[in-house]
């Protein structure tokens, strides 16, 4: 594999993060010749009962396509094995009947980052980096602490002072990172870190293309869960819009390597207050930065960094992008819930743009659709608790009884018969 500039196409020095021509992002260019099809679908397939470590990692798994990193520099946590789900009441919810979830939350971290993290973190260990850092809304903080501490290096997270979960925060510093709040928010923390001398520090934000290339696979997992037939749609959130250009790439690798037919369309969804991506798409012209605002914290990104590659994958696959409220996310994320499934609000943006593009027109009802999740329930348990409380909904849902027999009633109520 070659790295070269995603815009000017220059090649670029191996261990480079920006183009030295144009300062545009790398990306890295996979030799197709050298695969066959047939014999990579039956490595990948047999791997998934072998117990090697690289085996068992739903990333590593697919190593043939991915950038070459010597094994005892690979610092892997099993991440990547992950579910698809068949949709239950989210089908009628979005007015579609052949729907499923591809849930990236339940990774080791609980987010879809530690894909992407497992690639950063070993390539970052193979140079004998000491530090990483990045600029984060929580999960890719949490996920960076964590490869950090079984990497031995040391982890230093920037993020936006008080505008990240409580429980992302828990977690970052449970794997021992140092956090630094910055008075600002995340467009202001990537600014900060971007302008680090990445020979001095690893830095793993999704403008590093190793990232690109872990979280690519999480594709390659739900094309294998598929027997590699493509949906036709895959939804997914976007931020700072790396994870829409690497599920982009791995299915335009895929079509080219000739492990599928055709690609999925990509639908990409931002939160109405963080839409810079969705206002470019259909207004054309260069992005144009926004004061990022919603209450799904993970996507309050106003000036994304990956919206050049990003915009190339969702034209490339034929995709759209569309705008959600935070009202339609709340309501959604509840919906994702009600199916036994849950994750949190940026990942229930999902279901809300696909609901939004079913009403449009954009989606028919009979098509083949992937929602991706991209983080856990657990990551915003304050908002799904603040939702509960809020609207009366606690006082039907928590019930206080007196005595045991009330119990009894409560429950032949909800249709139990006693003999
Ligand atoms: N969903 C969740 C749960 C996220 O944490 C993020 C990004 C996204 C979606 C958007 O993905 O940025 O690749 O378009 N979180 C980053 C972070 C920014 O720092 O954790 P994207």
């Amino acid at each position: 594999m070659r790295l070269a500039c995603s815009e000017c196409a220059a090649e670029a020095a191996p261990d480079s993060l920006f183009c030295s021509i144009c300062s545009g992002l790398l990306e890295f260019r996979l030799d197709q010749a050298a695969h066959d099809a047939r014999a990579l679908k039956v490595a990948f397939k047999e791997r998934r009962t072998s117990n090697d470590s690289l085996d068992l990692s739903g990333v590593w798994r697919f190593r043939e396509l991915l950038p070459q990193i010597p094994a005892e520099h690979v610092v892997t946590l099993r991440e990547n094995v992950v579910p698809t789900y068949r949709a239950q009441t989210a089908t009628a919810y979005a007015d579609v009947t052949r729907l499923s979830y591809l849930h990236l939350g339940l990774n080791p971290t609980a987010s879809f980052k530690d894909a992407g993290m497992t690639v950063a973190i070993s390539h970052a260990r193979s140079l004998g980096a000491r530090v990483a850092i990045c600029a984060s809304t929580g999960n890719t903080a949490a996920s960076m602490a964590a490869y950090a501490a079984r990497a031995g290096m040391i982890a230093i997270v920037l993020v936006p002072a008080g505008a990240i979960s409580e429980a992302k925060m828990a977690q970052t510093l449970d794997y021992g990172a140092t956090v630094v709040a910055i008075d600002g928010d995340f467009d202001r923390a990537l600014a900060i870190v971007r302008g680090l001398d990445p020979g001095r520090v690893a830095i793993v934000n999704s403008v590093n293309p190793y990232r690109i290339e872990g979280q690519k696979c999480a594709g390659f997992v739900l094309l294998e869960s598929r027997y590699w037939s493509s949906p036709d749609w895959l939804i997914l959130p976007g931020g700072n819009l790396g994870n829409s250009s690497a599920f982009g790439k791995g299915f335009r690798e895929a079509l080219a390597l000739g492990l599928i037919d055709r690609i999925p369309k990509i639908g990409v969804v931002q939160a109405s207050g963080a839409a810079p991506f969705a206002k470019l798409f259909h207004d054309g012209g260069d992005l144009v930065p926004v004061k990022a605002e919603t209450d799904a914290t993970a996507i309050r990104i106003g000036a994304p960094a990956s919206w050049r590659k990003a915009l190339a994958e969702v034209r490339a696959s034929g995709g759209t992008v569309t705008t959600v409220t935070d009202e339609e996310i709340a309501e959604a994320r509840a919906i994702v819930g009600s199916d036994g499934i849950g994750c949190e609000p940026a990942s229930a943006a999902s279901l809300a743009g696909l609901r939004r593009l079913r009403k449009d027109g954009t989606i028919e009802r009979d098509d083949d659709i992937v929602l991706v999740l991209t983080g856990h329930m657990l990551k915003d348990s304050a908002y799904a608790a603040a939702f509960h409380a809020s609207r009366e909904r606690l006082a039907n849902k928590i019930v206080r009884i007196s005595r045991e027999d009330s119990l009894r009633a409560l429950i032949e109520k909800a249709g139990a018969v006693y003999a």
